[in-house]
């Protein structure tokens, strides 16, 4: 039920990930409210001197929207951290979030075993799994998050959970009003590019349907590298299409000499609505050049500041990754070739 209606489900979106995209708005209130009333977390022994986001795909991603969220107040070195192995500067003076929907990713759970082998002080984000339990043995901060979800559709949950950690250590500051007006924003998004709006006036819908069999290239400023990436992911996962992404200014000192516009490619540039003068500039000039070359060129322009520029970039960027699963007839939800992956790699002694 969305505002007191019963929902239309899509034909093709058998397991609902439609469903969870209109509930979008209302699970990051609901997480907010929860964060806000929880017990507070136990602040950290010693003051980090830097920080590491443990994780890999649709948990990772929650680092890289953060940074682009409060990076530019966070006096540390702070990294999202995609591997097996942590970078070797770890020690007694960072802090590791390991990320992890399912609580049972390899290269995550690695990654905690090595922080805590390294004297880092840890803190975990899952929905259950081993982390949790190694969070217990360890008596180690754990946010537990929704279970039910796939990862990539559990992002207001695991996004406000890893800004909650850090805000209880006094690395980042914001205030929940903020995320109040993230949520009434997408909110109000919905209304035009939710499953019931009109099909002619919905803008996700028309996007997706200008992407059908085509390669898709992601521009944006380093400041929406996160909702790049995002949508990079979503396309690849919900859509199953493939697509790339490039950050501005680094790709002018090398993309740009390749062969633009990518034969067969729709360029997309993801652009927030309170852009500064630099990005601003790089940003005109990109879509100057890919105009040259003839290719087509898309934006996305974020709503609203702060969070909400970001959020809803990533909220219009996931219903068109939703909207071309459904023209392309392949269901958004399933993901059984990362399961699959899974799967082998233990079954070849990866990480065992
Ligand atoms: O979106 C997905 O399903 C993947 O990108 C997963 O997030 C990734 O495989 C890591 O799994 P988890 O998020 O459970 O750690």
């Amino acid at each position: 039920m969305i505002g007191g209606k019963p929902m239309r489900i899509p034909k093709g979106d058998g397991l609902g990930m439609g469903r969870v995209l209109e509930e979008t708005p209302r699970y990051l209130i609901e997480t907010a409210r929860e964060l806000m009333a929880a017990p507070p977390i136990p602040g950290p022994s010693r003051e980090p001197r830097n920080v590491i986001i443990a994780g890999l795909g649709g948990s990772a991603i929650c680092g890289d929207l953060l940074i682009n969220w409060l990076g530019g107040s966070i006096g540390l070195p702070i990294l999202v951290s995609r591997n097996y192995a942590l970078p070797r500067y770890a020690n007694e003076h960072s802090l590791v979030i390991a990320i992890s929907y399912s609580g049972n990713t390899s290269e995550t759970i690695r990654q905690f075993l090595e922080a805590k082998e390294a004297g880092c002080q840890v803190a975990a984000i899952a929905s259950g799994g081993r982390l949790e339990e190694l969070c217990e043995m360890a008596g180690a901060p754990f946010l537990r998050v929704r279970p039910g979800f796939q990862p990539r559709a559990a992002l207001p949950f695991m996004l406000l959970s890893l800004a909650h950690i850090l805000k209880s250590y006094g690395i980042v500051d914001f205030s929940w009003r903020e995320i109040e007006s993230a949520s009434s924003l997408l909110d109000s998004m919905r209304g035009s590019i939710g499953i019931g709006a009109p099909e002619d006036r919905n803008e996700a819908r028309g996007l997706s349907r200008r992407l059908l069999g085509k390669f898709v290239s992601i521009y944006s400023a380093e400041s929406m590298s996160g909702v790049a990436r995002r949508f990079k992911d979503q396309l690849n996962e919900n859509a199953k299409s493939p697509s790339r992404f490039e950050i501005l200014p680094e790709a002018f000192h090398n993309d740009v000499e390749a062969q633009w516009p990518i034969p067969g490619s729709v360029a997309i540039l993801i652009r927030r609505r309170d852009e500064g003068k630099e990005e601003a500039i790089l940003l005109d000039q990109l879509r100057d050049l890919l105009s040259e070359g003839g290719g087509p060129v898309e934006e996305i322009r974020g709503l609203g500041e702060g969070l909400g520029s970001i959020l809803s970039c990533v909220y219009f960027s996931d219903y068109v990754s939703y909207y071309l699963a459904l023209e392309k007839g392949v269901d958004p939800t399933p993901v059984r070739r990362i399961e699959a992956l899974k799967a082998a790699l233990r079954g070849r002694g990866y990480l065992a």
